[in-house]
């Protein structure tokens, strides 16, 4: 008789944003009539940049020519764009070889494909709260899962302690769904960590774009010592509004070993087995998003979605609501008023001012009583969403 995968029995019957998904639309068959704003999940409102949009149409007209058209392409990405990515990190100081970088469907996938290279027996780091894809991932192979705490007195940032245990660290900085971000020493700390227990860490950057301080690392290869404990997870989901069109790229470096083998090798092998490679067409859109003027439209964009998090951030200053993120970072994460648990305060905001927000313990037990916001939305509906929470008494 065939057998199941009986860890997906251990998973929540649904994943966190599709259970939100299903409240509203249940909400919205009540109240027809309500025009609700959503600041839940993470997904970008505005199109594709010109240059974007132009290469895109360029690579259709491409497969539309016998001389231009394209079948198979390399598993692991064009080498048009991995240029692209090597001359982006190259604004941190990093240097990245073209066979280091592998192009992706973006980083939701990735960060769950990775564990392919890795044993189930091995143990995971996972701070709580935490974007839900690396627990939900890990459940499915029965890996045992450490927990670190993120609480509002360490910033959300939580810090390796010596009788801390685990193979595989996840760390997502900015972080998602906090805001918050690790400085260069923090970073170095972990790092350090990593090196001295011979763990790996998976490093997921989706939202390096939003970073404006100085202080706060890109890419985990600013610091030093990492190209030999870490991989790198990064999306243009966010950067450059390619939630629907999906393209992402995930650095192993050369020198990364685990077991005495390469994790370069081990993935390649696994993706040129598993995975034909982001389309041709896509891959140029993604190549528009690095060039000159690609990076100033993307940059208006991003400064636009601050100047949301900033319109979010006053309004809870006025409110006296306590709050971190909506800096370097794209999501504000606040306390729920009136001492609310995170699904109470979700289902108060969508009756009474039909605001979705995210509630805070779907991203892990520390998570209760707190609830994210994200800046994702055209700044009139945020600036009617912040109207609207200003009526609110608690
Ligand atoms: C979020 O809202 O956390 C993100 O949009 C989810 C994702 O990137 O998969």
């Amino acid at each position: 008789m065939t057998k199941i995968n009986k860890n997906y029995l251990e998973l929540k019957d649904s994943y966190l944003f599709s259970t939100i998904a299903t409240k509203v639309s249940e909400f919205k068959t009540k109240n027809p009539d309500k025009e609700i704003i959503r600041l839940g999940i993470g997904d970008v409102v505005l199109p594709l940049c010109s240059s974007v949009i132009d290469e895109l149409k360029s690579a259709v007209d491409d497969m539309a020519s016998d001389s231009t058209f394209k079948g198979y392409g390399p598993e692991q990405g064009y080498l048009f764009l991995k240029d692209s990515i090597k001359n982006y990190y190259k604004e941190f100081n990093v240097d990245l070889l073209s066979e280091e970088i592998f192009i992706s469907d973006g980083a939701k996938s990735d960060l769950g494909n990775l564990l392919d290279i890795f044993s189930k027996d091995n143990v995971v780091v996972i701070p709580d709260p935490v974007y839900p894809v690396y627990v939900d991932t890990n459940i499915m192979d029965g890996r045992k899962i450490n927990y670190v705490n993120g609480t509002f007195e360490n910033g959300f940032l939580p810090m390796p302690t010596e009788d801390l245990e685990g193979d595989l660290i996840y760390i997502c900085s900015p972080n998602n769904p906090t805001g918050a971000t690790y400085n260069r020493s923090q970073l170095k700390e972990w790092v350090d960590f990593a090196i001295e227990k011979k763990s790996i860490i998976l490093f997921d950057v989706a939202y390096e774009a939003f970073i404006y301080d100085d202080d706060i690392p890109h890419s985990i290869y600013e610091i030093e010592g990492a190209k030999k404990c870490a991989i790198e997870v990064c999306s243009l989901s966010k950067t450059a509004g390619f939630t629907g069109v999906r393209c992402g790229y995930t650095t192993v470096p050369l020198e990364l070993e685990c077991d005495n083998v390469s994790l370069n090798k081990l993935w390649l092998r696994r993706q040129t087995t598993k995975f034909n490679g982001v389309s041709y067409i896509v891959q140029k859109a993604a190549s528009g998003v690095f060039s000159k003027e690609g990076r100033i439209k993307i940059k208006e964009n991003i400064d636009y979605y601050m100047e949301n998090a900033k319109i979010i951030g006053n309004a809870l200053d006025e409110l006296n609501i306590k709050y971190i993120g909506g800096k370097n970072s794209p999501y504000i994460w606040l306390q729920c008023p009136g001492n609310m648990s995170s699904w109470e305060f979700f289902d108060y905001l969508l009756e009474e001012v039909n605001i979705v927000g995210t509630p805070g313990v779907g991203f892990g037990e520390n998570g209760e009583g707190y609830f994210r916001l994200t800046s994702f939305g055209h700044k009139e509906n945020i600036i009617k969403a912040v109207e609207r929470l200003k009526t609110l008494k608690f």
